[in-house]
């Protein structure tokens, strides 16, 4: 009797719960991610440079060192264009004067499987980008050019070529489709000429289709940093609807071939206050209750954001900044700042109304609209001081450590905010800070070489002590993190991983052994993939580490 009872349980479980669990990642109704019955936040790392190392060996060894630090998800690139064959190392797709073709060979996306497959034997989660915003070639470069960067590195290692596959933004994206498929020289025509969005189209298809049915895949990210300009600029026409309207194409596409996983833009958290919506958020019917607060507390629901409720925010700041010496140092621009210099000034979109370019519109990015379109899972943002500005009021000069942490701290909230205003969740998808450490390593994303390279530049950043210390940086990781996770937001990625002790080849992304100049040939031993300025390596490297490990003891992050 016992026995037939307890059968039944079982049964009745075993149906429940077949019911219930799928093998894909989902989106609870609690708004958490759940998989296999259990709910966890994402504690992750990007590791753009995965497919394009040497190795399956060097993927496994990559994706085992993620593992052993208590991630549980990893970023990175799914795409990979070319506009002629390289001799070495990974390429997905060439695309050249009208024609493309997809590489599906051992170098092509069979190193895609290779890492979905490995990901899924060190139980990572991945979140796969199918273009980026940013793809700069020295014609394009606004960034000083001390050395004459000619082409874009095809098959050798030349002081004056740039090294493919080595900066996040050598992969190709939405600029090669502009180049070598459209007529008109905007980066715009992306999103809006059905040549290039065919194009587009074509080979997310492609890729999609291959990994229907792969469990370990968290979510398709549409773009990396999707604007209406990159270092090819954006015609006057382009605003948040066109973006936003591009997303609905995509993601609706993307549904139609793979109903199993979540689709997610990788925009960068920007909020368009006043701006027309195409997805109006649909009214919640209750507050949600924040994970932080004691059960049954409940705050009331962030009222959206609103061009006059965010000058009188500016106004009382700048109030309180008066009354101490630091009101000499804001400055009402709205060009996008880097270091200190003053760069890619937008086009005035939906008007400068003074809240600044990360409420205002202006890279024509509304990530709440683009996050309410039906499918599209959950919502994205980075935080990135040294290139981004998100504050109402900004340091005139390059922001110093302190209010580094407090715009962090102050943006992560907003995103908090904008999570419970919305019905999705939102996921830092990737943050940093350049350290002193890595500040003659750091290149911005818009442009293709170190920005400390010239001799006046390094000169006035040593004078300037440039960059917080690795204590500081992992200071400020660690309270973004616990702000991120313990205030609502589903999950926070670190940019960038760093991982030592993998080959040399030609054409990928370790192509000079540790302690040799990024000159010659060198075509064997071991080396330390690249920084771009936020990889953590040398000191701080061991803390930051333990930082994670903790968290994702505190968070839940590992699923047993
Ligand atoms: C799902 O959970 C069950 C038990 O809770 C476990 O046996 C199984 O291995 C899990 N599956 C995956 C894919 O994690
Ligand atoms: C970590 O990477 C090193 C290579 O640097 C490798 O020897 C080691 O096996 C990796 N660890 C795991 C757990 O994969
Ligand atoms: C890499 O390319 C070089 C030419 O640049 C060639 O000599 C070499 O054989 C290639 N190596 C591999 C492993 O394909
Ligand atoms: C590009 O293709 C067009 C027509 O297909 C051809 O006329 C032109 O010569 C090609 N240009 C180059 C640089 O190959
Ligand atoms: C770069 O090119 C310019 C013009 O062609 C030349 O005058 C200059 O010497 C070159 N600089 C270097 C570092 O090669
Ligand atoms: C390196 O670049 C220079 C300048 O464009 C070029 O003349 C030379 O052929 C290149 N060397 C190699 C090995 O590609
Ligand atoms: C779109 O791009 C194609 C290919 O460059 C071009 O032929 C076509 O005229 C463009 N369409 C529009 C509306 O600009
Ligand atoms: C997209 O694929 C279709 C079907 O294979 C093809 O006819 C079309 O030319 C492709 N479009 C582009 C821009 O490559
Ligand atoms: C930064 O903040 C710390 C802790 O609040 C404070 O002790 C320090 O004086 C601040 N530094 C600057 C430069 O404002």
């Amino acid at each position: 009797m016992w026995c037939l009872s307890a059968l039944v349980f079982l049964l009745i479980v075993q149906v429940a719960s077949a019911n219930w669990s799928s093998p894909f990642v989902k989106i609870g109704s609690d708004g958490r991610f759940q998989f296999n019955g259990s709910h966890f936040p994402l504690l992750g790392t990007n590791v753009y440079w995965l497919p394009a190392l040497n190795s399956v060996q060097d993927i496994d060894y990559t994706l085992g060192n993620i593992s052993q630090t208590g991630f549980n998800v990893v970023r990175t690139w799914a795409f990979n264009d070319v506009t002629s064959i390289p001799e070495n190392g990974t390429w997905f797709q060439l695309i050249n004067n009208g024609t493309v073709t997809v590489n599906e060979g051992p170098n092509g996306l069979q190193k895609l499987d290779k890492v979905i497959e490995l990901a899924e034997k060190h139980k990572l989660f991945l979140i796969l980008s199918l273009t980026n915003n940013w793809n700069p070639l020295p014609a394009d470069s606004i960034v000083d050019r001390p050395i004459n960067f000619t082409t874009r590195d095809v098959d050798a290692a030349n002081a004056t070529t740039v090294r493919r596959n080595y900066l996040s933004n050598q992969y190709g994206g939405m600029d090669v489709y502009v180049r070598e498929l459209g007529q008109i020289h905007e980066h715009d025509q992306f999103y809006i000429n059905e040549t290039l969005i065919n194009a587009f189209e074509n080979y997310t298809t492609q890729v999609v289709k291959r990994y229907v049915n792969s469990p370990n895949l968290l979510s398709w990210e549409i773009a990396n940093d999707p604007r209406c300009a990159s270092s090819i600029s954006a015609s006057n026409t382009c605003v948040t609807t066109t973006i936003t309207r591009w997303h609905s194409r995509i993601a609706k596409l993307i549904k139609t071939i793979d109903p199993n996983h979540l689709v997610s833009s990788g925009a960068s958290g920007f909020f368009c206050a006043d701006c027309p919506k195409l997805f109006p958020r649909a009214p919640r019917p209750s507050p949600s209750p924040s994970p932080q607060s004691p059960a049954g507390t409940r705050r009331s629901l962030p009222k959206p954001l609103t061009k006059k409720s965010l000058l009188k925010e500016k106004k009382e700041i700048l109030k309180k900044m008066r009354a101490t010496e630091l009101a000499t140092r804001t400055n009402t621009g709205s060009a996008i700042r880097i270091r200190g210099r003053w760069l890619a000034t937008p086009t005035k979109r939906q008007g400068d109304t003074g809240v600044g370019p990360a409420f205002n519109g202006a890279a024509g990015v509304d990530s709440e609209d683009i996050m309410n379109i039906p499918q599209v899972g959950f919502g994205s943002s980075q935080l990135f001081p040294d290139q981004n500005t998100y504050g109402l009021v900004r340091p005139s000069g390059p922001p110093s450590f302190n209010e580094s942490l407090a715009i962090g701290l102050d943006w992560v909230n907003r995103q908090i905010d904008s999570f419970r205003r919305n019905s999705k969740p939102i996921v830092l998808t990737g943050f940093g800070l350049v350290t002193q450490e890595n500040s003659q390593s750091y290149v911005p994303f818009n442009a293709v070489q170190p920005v400390t390279s010239s001799s006046q530049q390094i000169a006035a950043r040593q004078q300037q002590q440039f960059g917080p210390t690795n204590e500081q940086r992992n200071d400020a990781y660690q309270q973004w993190l616990s702000a991120a996770l313990s205030g609502g937001l589903s999950g926070a990625i670190q940019y960038q991983w760093s991982q030592s002790g993998v080959s040399v080849q030609l054409g990928t992304p370790v192509s000079t052994p540790d302690n040799q100049t990024p000159v010659g040939n060198a075509q064997s031993g071991t080396g330390t993939t690249p920084n771009d300025g936020y990889s953590i390596q040398g000191t701080g490297n061991a803390q930051f580490q333990q930082i994670i490990g903790q968290d994702s003891q505190t968070f839940g992050v590992i699923l047993a």
